[in-house]
């Protein structure tokens, strides 16, 4: 036996270590009794962070996706504009960047071409730089101005899974930490966030439950050759690598859109063949939250009109979502910033599951390598 443990395959017992993952993550970073947050590897200086004008970041693949997500915790906690782009995409815009900017490059292996070849273009134009990478000592997190190390502990299925809901809990915290330099949070909206964050790891453990139900939902459509995945506002992101983890692991077409955007065009789409698997969480605390997910039901409800099938990841206690999905598969309750750690998780256990039925080699899916070492 090797280090899949009980595990049939890399990928779903990296799946099962997200929560620890995230718990090693955001483990002796943070104070819980103040909500301070403290980093170890950030060697900018504090008066940096008070200067910024504007965050870039630069990633590929799902490590791009988890700077998608960062952007909106950012911007709404540090109140700082942030642009993401495809790291292999960076040069081309012929980035405007400088001392004022901070560049930020997200990392599973720290040695992507694209990312590294970004993490060099914004050095030469003057940037700041800071790496998030999973992989101690790796070039990217050598090379940038300062290191924020993932412990998601090594990947080896293709697939990324438990590094991706690892880099959503560092971008969290850079997001408060960043709040705090810039006095955008008080000592007791930071100490609310970090109990919250503290909270995922048990949440995650009990999305895992859920395993079964995921398989079921496998079973149901792994012959189908299409899948929309669709969110709303920091969801979205969560859609995009949904839909990535399908393609890659399954071989099948999956698109990621946003679900206002579904209306200007791939509405023309929908029919019973194509499944539609909407993020339509609600964190009933938060107003703007609340209309979101109305906005998200409101998609759905058209959605069936025109006979497509609804897989819905919902929240408990939210019985109003059955209304609208033909399936739901609920998370717990979170605010709406963190519940993407959540919602990733039976993404991720619906894609392994129909690559297994499908019978493809998941932690090895074909043309892929793990670290994208070439331009
Ligand atoms: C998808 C996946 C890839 C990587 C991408 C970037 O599951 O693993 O999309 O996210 O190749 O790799 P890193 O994060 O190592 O820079």
């Amino acid at each position: 036996m090797d280090d899949r443990g009980t595990f049939p395959h890399f990928m779903i017992k990296e799946i099962f270590e997200q929560p620890r993952a995230v718990r090693d993550t955001a483990m002796g970073r943070v104070d819980p009794n103040t909500g301070r947050v403290k980093l170890e590897g950030v060697h900018l200086r504090a008066e940096d962070f008070e200067k910024f004008r504007k965050i870039r970041i630069a990633a590929s693949g799902t490590s791009r996706h988890a700077g998608i997500a960062g952007r909106y915790m950012i911007q709404e906690l540090a109140g700082i504009p942030v642009d993401v782009e495809h790291a292999s995409e960076f040069e081309y815009g012929n980035p405007i960047t400088g001392p004022d900017e901070l560049t930020i490059v997200i990392t599973q292996s720290g040695e992507t071409a694209d990312t590294l070849g970004a993490l060099r273009l914004a050095k030469t134009r003057g940037s700041h730089t800071l790496a998030l990478s999973n992989v101690v000592d790796s070039t990217i997190g050598l090379e940038a101005d300062a290191v924020i190390y993932t412990h998601a502990g090594p990947e080896i299925s293709i697939a990324s899974t438990k590094a991706f809901d690892a880099q959503l809990a560092a971008l969290f915290l850079l997001a408060v930490y960043l709040g705090e330099m810039r006095q955008t949070l008080t000592a007791e909206q930071s100490k609310y966030w970090i109990s919250e964050l503290l909270a995922i790891p048990d949440k995650i453990q009990s999305v895992l439950t859920r395993d079964p139900e995921c398989s079921a939902l496998a079973e149901r459509f792994y012959k189908y050759d299409d899948f929309l995945f669709i969110g709303r506002g920091v969801h979205f992101p969560i859609a995009l690598d949904g839909a990535l983890k399908m393609k890659e692991t399954s071989y099948i077409h999956a698109e990621g859109y946003p679900s206002g955007e579904i209306k200007h065009g791939p509405y023309a789409m929908i029919d019973e063949k194509l499944p539609v698997v909407a993020i339509a969480t609600r964190d009933k605390s938060d107003a703007g939250a609340v209309e979101r997910q109305q906005r998200t039901l409101n998609n759905l409800k058209e959605i069936k009109q025109h006979g497509g099938h609804v897989i819905a990841i919902g929240t408990e206690g939210d019985q109003e979502i059955e209304d609208y999905a033909d399936y739901v598969v609920y998370v717990p309750p979170a605010p709406d910033l963190l519940s993407p750690l959540l919602e990733i998780v039976p993404l991720q256990l619906l894609a392994y599951h129909i690559a297994v039925r499908r019978g493809v080699d998941v932690d090895r899916p074909r043309n892929l390598v793990k670290s994208v070492t070439s331009e």
